[in-house]
């Protein structure tokens, strides 16, 4: 993966044109026909000195707008009950998804949400199963927003942009184009980020954004990461600060991955994401699972179940 996202930061640096030709996200032409495995090895040895450097200093990073499509939903259902919300994005990699109010989006049965502002990216959400996903009838209120990250990716840096942009396939052409729009807007507005740990450092977050706002906590992908015992520590960290303050907690993670979070399933040990909502009121906990969907917010399955804790 790293040889594949190595190669494709050179070729958006602008190397190797005749290379590029074939990557469908760098060439408005279809691309050649030919086998383009010579020119990838012949280039790749040409590089040999600049790859081995990127191969043995990055590591894959992604920040994936579509699962705004996942939140939105479980953002309407909140603004709803409790008015204004306060966005806090655990893992939040370059902070792209602290942009949700500011996107539009479009699901395949029950239409659109629109933002204030028409908005350079519009997400695409294919509706799956019985049941409608439920849209709000206008856009969520955010008024705060926030996120941490071990170690974000600054969107006013080129490098580290360009790296961001390299790790998409390049064969995933419309993902590709939403990111750099997402980036082009996060550049005009740097989204806030504080670098942090999600155990250590998410209760002051949370006391700062109160008097904003009803705290929504977001993960996404995120939480794999985390050792078991570390991700524990996490979820029991949630329930001392819930216990004592009102709030969400909005989880797009993949049961099969992350033991011990308080999602119901009984889903096949894929990578299909579970969309869970967690909330604390006065103290009490109550857990509902939303729905399944495709790890990049392509599609959502809902089932809205009701309240299980
Ligand atoms: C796969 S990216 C997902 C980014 C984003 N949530 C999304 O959905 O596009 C995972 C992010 O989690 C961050 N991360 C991993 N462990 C973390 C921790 N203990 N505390 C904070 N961030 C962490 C990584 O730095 C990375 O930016």
């Amino acid at each position: 993966m790293l040889l594949f996202a190595s190669v494709h930061f050179l070729l958006l640096g602008g190397a190797a044109p005749e290379l590029a030709a074939h990557y469908p996200n760098l060439s408005a032409a279809a691309a050649p026909d030919s086998d383009p495995t010579a020119l990838f090895r012949s280039f790749a040895l040409d590089h040999a000195d600049v790859l081995v450097q990127l191969l043995a200093t990055r590591s894959t990073q992604t920040n994936e707008v579509g699962r705004c499509a996942q939140f939105l939903p479980a953002f309407g259902l909140l603004d709803q009950q409790v008015g204004s919300l306060a966005h806090i994005d655990v893992g939040t990699s370059a902070g792209l998804n602290l942009l949700l109010p500011r996107f539009a989006y479009e699901y395949s049965k029950s239409g659109s949400v629109e933002p204030g502002q028409p908005s350079p990216v519009r997400l695409h959400c294919e509706e799956r199963g019985e049941l409608p996903v439920p849209l709000p009838a206008r856009m969520p209120q955010v008024t705060h927003s926030v996120g941490l990250d071990l170690a974000p990716i600054d969107v006013l840096d080129d490098d580290q942009v360009r790296w961001l942009q390299a790790c998409v396939w390049p064969d995933q052409a419309d993902r590709f184009e939403r990111l750099v729009a997402a980036i082009g807007m996060a550049r005009h507005d740097p989204p806030r980020i504080h670098q942090g740990d999600a155990l250590t450092d998410l209760a002051p977050l949370v006391e700062q954004a109160l008097p904003d706002g009803h705290p929504v906590i977001t993960n996404s992908w995120v939480l794999n990461y985390l050792p078991d015992s570390v991700r524990g520590q996490y979820v029991a960290e949630l329930d001392r600060i819930g216990s004592r303050t009102d709030m969400s907690w909005v989880i797009a993670e993949a049961p099969a991955q992350t033991p011990g979070l308080p999602v119901p399933t009984t889903d096949p040990p894929e990578e299909i994401t579970v969309i869970t909502l967690v909330r604390w009121r006065q103290g009490e906990r109550s857990v509902q699972r939303l729905g399944t969907t495709h790890p990049h917010g392509y599609w959502v399955q809902w089932e809205g179940l009701p309240h299980t804790e």
